[in-house]
């Protein structure tokens, strides 16, 4: 591990590049633009927001991008977000807006749907309710926590690199994009850099911030607090100086550990007042009200093995399957099944036809995950059918059937990856299913009848 390059994709994140795995860990289209797209996207926040205390478990967490993303969307789109209950005995569920992904823009503040306004289906503008109904009393606030969103999210980040986590947030948030200027580890990425224009999308300071003082206490006693100053110092064009020397700080003066507001306060300099005060505002603007982060550095299915949490969310973000098979088994799939909120959704890039036949058989109900542009762009998982919004198609469905849905397995969840994939080869050979070939061939002959 650790045996990683960084580069620049297309929208000005940093992503990293696998020498071992001879890999990508990130989109070089745009690290951040794929986790916003692939796992912020395909949230079902109509359900979500119901709670108010919420669990993610973020499986391979590398440098973060999901849980960032997932923070960072809450931030910018607070406006479009508003828990309110109805007074009325009638109406016992939180009220919340809905429609947030229309056009993502800050001109679409969003529509909220009410039992009070009476009218069925009566959509009015935020700012209307609150003056029809909250002035007027005729709607409350849920509790006292009225005006955040959820009173409490607990991240569980898993991932078995001991560096990448700790490195997250003394990332740029952005760099310029300038293909000339970082080398890329591989020359067939450099098509993808004809993407100029970048996505104004970058995650807040006050993330990262929050993030890095989570972590801090986790490394301090440990060797990698000096490796990861080291990485971060060869790679000064990606890391951000200014949180590297938070970092550093809140490492090496232990008297200012204790109080993270002593320790601004004792630091004569402009820059940490004024992320401090970004930061305050970050946790106004998240309208949450505890957040905590909990790092395992250990394989994932240990963990999970031993985890008695129930999710809400869950981000999956292992390389690929035929890379990583022992994080998509079946049997990996009957862990999250166990550990997923009836409610709950699980959330991958993953499209494949194994992946999803496992998570059939483990007991879950799945659907596409679509982009902005309409693009199937992965999978979600859930118990509860009615949180799926795009159905499989007829064709998809009919490719777990064959071949192409032969399931990886990992009968004691300690299996090696090689292990598993020979087994699994073993398998296809000999299975009497179609040939996915043969099935493909068939839905063009019937498409074209
Ligand atoms: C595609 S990258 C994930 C990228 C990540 N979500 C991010 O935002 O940077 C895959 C990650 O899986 C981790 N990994 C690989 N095998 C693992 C295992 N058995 N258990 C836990 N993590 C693993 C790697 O260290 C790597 O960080």
């Amino acid at each position: 591990m650790s045996n990683y390059s960084f580069y620049i994709s297309a929208d000005g994140s940093p992503g990293l590049y696998s020498n071992d795995f001879g890999d990508i860990y990130h989109s070089v289209k745009g690290a951040l633009t794929e986790s916003i797209e692939k796992f912020v996207y395909p949230i079902n926040f109509d359900m979500l927001l119901r709670y108010d205390e919420i669990k993610i478990l973020d499986i391979c967490y590398g440098i973060g991008y999901n849980t960032k993303s997932f923070l960072n969307f809450l931030k910018n789109n607070q406006k479009k977000f508003l828990k309110i209950k109805n007074s009325h005995a009638s109406c016992s569920e939180p009220i919340h807006t809905d429609k947030i992904f229309v056009n993502n823009s800050d001109t679409n503040i969003g529509t909220i749907y009410t039992d009070k306004n009476f009218k069925n289906d009566s959509q009015e503008s935020i700012e209307s309710v609150y003056t029809n109904n909250i002035k007027s009393n005729h709607l409350h606030a849920k509790n006292k926590n009225f005006d955040k969103l959820f009173s409490s999210i607990y991240i569980k980040a898993l991932d078995n690199d001991d560096i990448l986590p700790y490195l997250s947030p003394l990332l740029k948030s952005k760099v310029k994009n300038n293909i000339e200027k970082y080398n890329l580890p591989d020359k067939s990425l450099e098509k993808y850099f004809k993407y100029k224009n970048m996505a104004k999308i970058k995650i807040n300071d006050e993330i990262n911030y929050l993030l890095l003082t989570k972590l801090v206490n986790s490394v301090k006693n440990s060797p990698n607090a000096d490796k990861i100053l080291q990485i971060a110092a060869k790679n000064q064009d990606i890391f951000d100086k200014s949180f590297i020397s938070l970092f550093k700080s809140l490492l090496y003066y232990p008297e200012y550990k204790s109080s993270l507001r002593r320790f601004i306060s004792n630091l004569h300099n402009i820059y940490y007042r004024y992320i401090s005060n970004r930061y305050k505002k970050a946790v106004k603007d998240l309208k949450i009200g505890d957040i905590s982060l909990d790092l395992e550095i250990d394989d994932a299915r240990t963990s999970i093995l031993r985890d008695n949490n129930t999710y809400n969310l869950i981000f999956l973000d292992a390389f690929s399957p035929s890379k990583c098979p022992c994080l998509w088994s079946y049997e990996f799939f009957n862990e999250l099944f166990r550990i997923l909120d009836t409610n709950g959704m699980i959330i991958t890039y993953s499209t494949s036809a194994l992946v999803r036949s496992a998570m059939r058989e483990a007991g879950f109900f799945i659907g596409n995950s679509i982009n902005t542009s309409g693009n199937v762009v992965g999978t979600v998982a859930v118990k509860n059918k009615s949180l799926i919004k795009f159905d499989l198609s007829e064709a998809d469905l009919g490719l777990l059937n064959t071949r192409a849905g032969i399931f990886y397995r990992d009968k004691n969840l300690n299996g090696q990856n090689e292990a598993i994939i020979n087994a699994h080869n073993e398998e296809v050979k000999s299975s009497d299913r179609m040939s996915t070939t043969c099935y493909l061939k068939e839905v063009k002959r019937r498409n074209n009848v």
